[in-house]
């Protein structure tokens, strides 16, 4: 089946000289979730930016449902529904004139019927009259996405949709997505949070300073990056790991006074809880313990090191 966006050897250089991106290449499947996960300033804004035709590319193609973004500016943004990184909305229109609106700028015929059905999807029907001022947040975010279904698009994208939100309202977030998929839509999301790929991809794809360094499916590198670390820190030092123990992802810091554990949390090599008995029993007294989690940075210079 043909990619619903294939992105070739695209690079952008921004006025000044700075390189945003440096020839991606990624093919984005029909109603797939695709998460770009990379760090603030990694380009990812800048990729969606140029897909929607925002931005200029310096180089390379992108097109959209088989349609050159550039040659066919109008069929392609038509395709394509955007819930920018900024929200941005006028504060004294109501939210279905709002709605209503954006249907509009695409050219497409009014049609209340999908406006009604696009504000029912996302709990917003009976807020139709109100002004968008007196919308909490999380009404505002979805009223962002209500105006990018306005048109029918058969993609959409989500800039950072939960950048500085709370938990549960990250939560009700990735469920809407997730209702929004069932519909057919294909879409891509950008985040910094690994959990938020972990939650809501289909593919995962990393970048980092403008290079895409990994596309996955997310079950994948999940497993990848599904490593943790528990520090163990001793009230006496060890001169070495105890019989029994060592070979089972154990290290023992020069000094003897820590213990680390890298274990997989999808298949634990030996529980936590029966490392600690068995520690106990081999005699060996804890001050204090703690984990972590691989986090993005340390995939990146896993990534790196690795030569991906
Ligand atoms: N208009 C611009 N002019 C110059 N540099 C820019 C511009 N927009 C973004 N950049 C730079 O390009 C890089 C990528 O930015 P962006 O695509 O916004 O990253 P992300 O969305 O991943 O945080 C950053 O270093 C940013 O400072
Ligand atoms: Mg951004």
């Amino acid at each position: 089946m043909q990619p619903i966006i294939e992105i070739r050897n695209l690079s952008k250089t921004y006025a000044g000289g700075f390189q945003a991106l440096k020839d991606v290449n990624l093919e984005i499947r029909e109603g797939e979730i695709l998460a770009l996960l990379g760090p603030n300033g990694a380009g990812k804004t800048t990729l969606i930016s140029i897909v929607c035709g925002i931005v200029n590319a310096t180089a390379g193609s992108v097109t959209v449902g088989g349609h050159d973004i550039v040659r066919d500016f109008r069929k392609t943004r038509a395709l394509i529904g955007l819930v920018p990184q900024e929200l941005t909305t006028d504060a004294f229109e109501t939210v279905w004139d709002t709605v209503s609106f954006s249907r509009g700028l695409f050219g497409k015929p009014k049609n209340p019927a999908h406006v009604e059905q696009v504000l029912k999807s996302l709990t917003l029907w009976d807020k139709r009259k109100q002004k968008i001022m007196t919308l909490s947040g999380g009404m505002k975010r979805r009223l962002m996405i209500a105006k990018a279904l306005s048109h029918e698009p058969r993609i959409l994208f989500l800039d950072e949709p939960t950048a500085g939100v709370d938990v549960e309202l990250r939560r009700e977030m990735w469920e809407l997505v997730r209702e929004l998929r069932k519909t057919g839509v294909t879409i891509i999301l950008t985040t910094h949070y690994i959990e938020e790929a972990e939650e809501m991809a289909d593919r995962v794809a990393v970048i980092n300073k403008g290079e895409i360094i990994l596309v996955e499916d997310k079950a994948e590198l999940m497993r990848k990056l599904g490593k943790k670390r528990l520090t163990l820190h001793l009230q006496e030092p060890l001169k070495k790991i105890p019989k029994g123990l060592s070979g089972n992802g154990l290290a023992l810091s020069e000094d003897g006074f820590e213990l680390t554990y890298e274990y997989d949390t999808r298949a634990e090599r030996i529980g936590v809880t029966q490392l600690l008995a068995d520690l106990n029993a081999a005699g060996v007294r804890l001050k204090d313990l703690g984990t972590e989690q691989s986090s993005l940075e340390d995939i990146f210079v896993d990534l790196v090191r690795n030569g991906r």
